[in-house]
C-alpha cells in the first residue's frame, strides 16, 4: 500500500546517545556504540530514531546548549562516526532525526563570545540585549526551579541578555536576518549529510514582542514557514517535528496549511493518559481529544508517554497538577519545575498491566508514537540524581558489568539495580529470550501497529460501551477497522457495544470474539486491553 508520508505510520524511538552504548570504554555512550546497537533497534521494529543533541557543548543542559551547530561532541565521536551511523541506520531502513535547538545557543558559542566582547561586533545583534531587565514582562519563566528572571546581566557585555531557559543559554535574535541565514546553513549541513529531519526544540519562543507573552508569535510562524519551504524545495521527504508545549489550539498553527511542521508533539494528551489510568476513567483522554482540532492530511501528531525531560504538567489545570503531584510524585524529590522527573515503569508502580495499558493507549491513539529508550524494558529511575539525570541513566543490556553498557571503571551515571527494579530482570538480554517479557510485548505491539495503517492514518470514533472505565474507540482507514478497548480500572469490566460486523480478532493475542445481534459483549480483566480487527 502506498503511503508516501512515512512519518504518519512510523514508530519513533528517542535515544540519549550518552546512555545507549559505550564503544570506547570511557564511561559515556557514543555514536559508534549506537551504531553497534542498531540491530537491536531494528529487531524492536522502530522506524525512526530521534537523537538528543550530539553537538559540541559545555553540557550545562545536556547538549541543549550548543557551542557549534556543525560538529559532534568529542565524547560522542566524530562527524565520520555520525555519517557511519546514518549509513548503517539507513541500510536497516531506520531513519534518524536530530535535535535542532533554534531558540538559543550555549554562552560558550563563539557567536556569543564575540557578541559579549564587542558592542560593534556583527555578532552582537545575534542575541537579545537590553540595558535594563524590565522588557518583555509578559513572558513566563520556564525553569522556575532555577531561574528568577529571563534577563541575566553580563559583566563583559555591560548589558543584560535574554534567555528563556538556563542563563547559560542566551536566546538568538531572529529579528536579525543573519541569524536566520545561519540556521538555514545549519539545516543544509545536516540534511546534506543525509539526516532525515529535525525535532525542533522549544519553538514557541523564537521572537520577543512587548505586550505579549512572547510565545507563538506570528513572526515565529513566518520564520518556521520559511524553514519548511527551504526543506521542501531542497530536501523533500525530510521532516520537521515541533516541540511546542502548548494547548492543541495553539499547536494547530504550527502545522500551518501543511506548510510548517510535518509533526508536532501532543503535550496535553500525555498527562491525561496518566490521569485516566489512575482514575479508571476515560474522560480526561476523551476531553483532550475533543479539544484537539483536526490537522492537515499530510501532518501528524507525535504521541508519547515519557521523554528525557520531566513529565510536564504545564498543560493541566492547577488543581489537576496538584492531584498529579500527589498521585505520581508523593516524594518532593520526584518533582521538578512544573513536572515529575520519573520514568514510565516507576510512575506506574512497576505494574506490568498498567505499563502495557499505557502503551496500548500510546499505540492506538491518533498520531505516531515515540518510545523513550529503556521504557521498552521497563527501566527504573534514580531521583537522587540532579535535574533530569535520573531518567537518563545507562541502557541496561545484560546482567554483566555496568549492565553491559560500558566496560569503564567509572560510568557517567549509575545503573539502576534495586529491590524493585532488579537488573537481572530489567535488561535486554534476559527479556529478549522470554516471550512473556515486556520487551517482547512491546515488539508485538510495534509490529501490529505498523501492520495496521489505520492506527497511523485512520480517524478515531469513541464507542459507547456502557462504562467510563473503559476507553473504547474505533479507528478506521480505507477498508480497515480496529476496535480498541482499554480497561483503565483495576476491576473487571463488562462492555456492551453496538457494532456492525460479526467476528472480531484481537491482533495481538489472536483471540476471537463474536458479535450477537449487532452487540459485542466482552468482559475485560483489570487493565486489560484488546485491539480487535473486524
Ligand atoms: C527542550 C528540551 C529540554 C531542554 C530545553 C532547553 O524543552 O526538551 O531538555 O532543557 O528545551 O533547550
Amino acid at each position: 500500500m502506498n503511503v508516501p508520508h512515512w512519518y504518519k505510520n512510523a514508530v519513533f524511538y528517542e535515544v540519549y546517545v550518552r546512555a545507549f552504548y559505550d564503544s570506547s570504554g570511557d564511561g559515556h555512550g557514543d555514536l559508534r556504540g549506537l551504531t553497534q546497537k542498531l540491530d537491536y533497534l531494528q529487531d524492536l521494529g522502530v522506524d525512526c530514531l530521534w537523537l538528543m543533541p550530539t553537538y559540541p557543548s559545555p553540557l550545562k543542559d545536556d547538549g541543549y546548549d550548543i557551542a557549534d551547530y556543525c560538529g559532534i561532541h568529542p565524547s560522542y565521536g566524530t562527524l565520520d562516526d555520525f555519517k557511519s551511523l546514518l549509513d548503517a541506520a539507513h541500510a536497516r531502513n531506520i531513519r534518524i532525526i536530530m535535535d535542532l535547538v533554534l531558540n538559543h545557543t550555549s554562552d560558550q558559542h563563539p557567536w556569543f563570545q564575540a557578541a559579549r566582547a564587542d558592542r560593534n561586533s556583527p555578532y552582537r545583534d545575534y542575541y537579545v540585549w537590553s540595558d535594563t531587565d524590565d522588557k518583555y514582562r509578559g513572558a513566563r519563566i520556564i525553569f522556575v526551579d532555577t531561574e528568577k528572571s529571563n534577563w541575566t546581566w553580563d559583566p563583559v557585555a555591560g548589558q543584560f541578555f535574554w534567555h528563556r531557559f538556563y542563563s547559560s543559554q542566551p536566546d538568538l535574535n531572529y529579528d536579525n536576518p543573519a541569524v536566520q541565514e545561519e540556521i538555514l546553513n545549519v539545516i543544509s549541513f545536516w540534511l546534506d549529510m543525509g539526516v532525515d529531519g529535525f525535532r525542533a526544540d522549544a519553538v514557541p519562543y523564537l521572537f520577543e514582542r512587548e505586550g505579549t507573552n512572547c510565545e507563538n508569535l506570528p513572526e515565529t510562524h513566518v520564520l518556521l514557514k520559511r524553514l519548511r519551504q527551504f526543506i521542501d524545495e531542497n530536501y523533500p521527504g525530510r521532516i520537521l517535528l515541533c516541540e511546542a508545549n502548548q494547548w492543541p489550539r495553539e499547536v494547530r498553527p504550527y502545522f500551518g496549511n501543511d506548510d510548517e511542521f510535518h509533526m508536532a508533539f501532543h503535550f496535553p494528551l500525555m498527562p491525561r493518559i496518566f490521569m485516566s489510568i489512575r482514575r479508571g476513567d476515560a474522560e480526561p483522554i476523551r476531553w483532550v481529544l475533543e479539544q484537539t482540532p483536526s490537522i492537515p492530511n499530510n501532518t501528524q501528531w507525535c504521541t508519547f508517554l515519557r521523554n528525557h525531560d520531566e513529565l510536564t504538567l504545564e498543560m493541566v489545570s492547577e488543581e489537576d497538577r496538584q492531584w498529579m503531584w500527589n498521585e505520581y510524585a508523593p516524594d518532593p524529590r520526584m518533582r521538578l519545575n512544573l513536572g515529575i522527573r520519573r520514568r514510565l515503569a516507576p510512575l506506574l508502580d512497576n505494574d506490568r498491566r498498567r505499563i502495557e495499558l499505557a502503551n496500548s493507549l500510546l499505540f492506538t491513539m491518533p498520531g505516531s508514537p515515540i518510545v523513550y529508550y529503556g521504557d521498552e524494558i521497563g527501566m527504573g529511575d534514580n531521583i537522587l540524581l540532579h535535574d533530569r539525570n535520573g531518567v537518563r541513566t545507562p541502557m541496561q543490556w545484560n546482567i554483566g558489568f555496568n549492565a553491559g553498557f560500558s566496560n569503564a571503571g567509572e560510568i557517567y551515571a549509575p545503573v539502576i539495580d534495586n529491590s524493585v527494579f532488579k537488573l537481572r530482570e530489567v535488561n535486554v538480554e534476559t527479556q529478549h529470550g522470554d516471550p512473556s517479557s515486556l520487551l517482547q510485548t512491546m515488539q508485538r505491539m510495534i509490529a501490529a501497529r505498523k501492520k495496521h495503517l489505520t492506527l497511523g492514518c485512520g480517524n478515531l470514533e469513541w464507542l459507547d460501551c456502557g462504562t467510563r472505565s473503559v476507553a473504547a474507540y474505533s479507528r478506521a482507514f480505507r477498508r480497515e477497522r480496529l476496535v480498541i478497548l482499554n480497561n483503565l480500572s483495576d476491576s473487571q469490566q463488562s462492555v456492551n457495544i453496538k457494532i456492525s460486523g460479526q467476528t472480531f480478532t484481537d491482533v495481538l493475542k489472536n483471540k476471537k470474539f463474536e458479535a450477537v445481534n449487532g452487540q459485542l459483549q466482552i468482559s475485560l480483566q483489570p487493565y486489560e486491553y484488546l485491539w480487535l480487527e473486524g
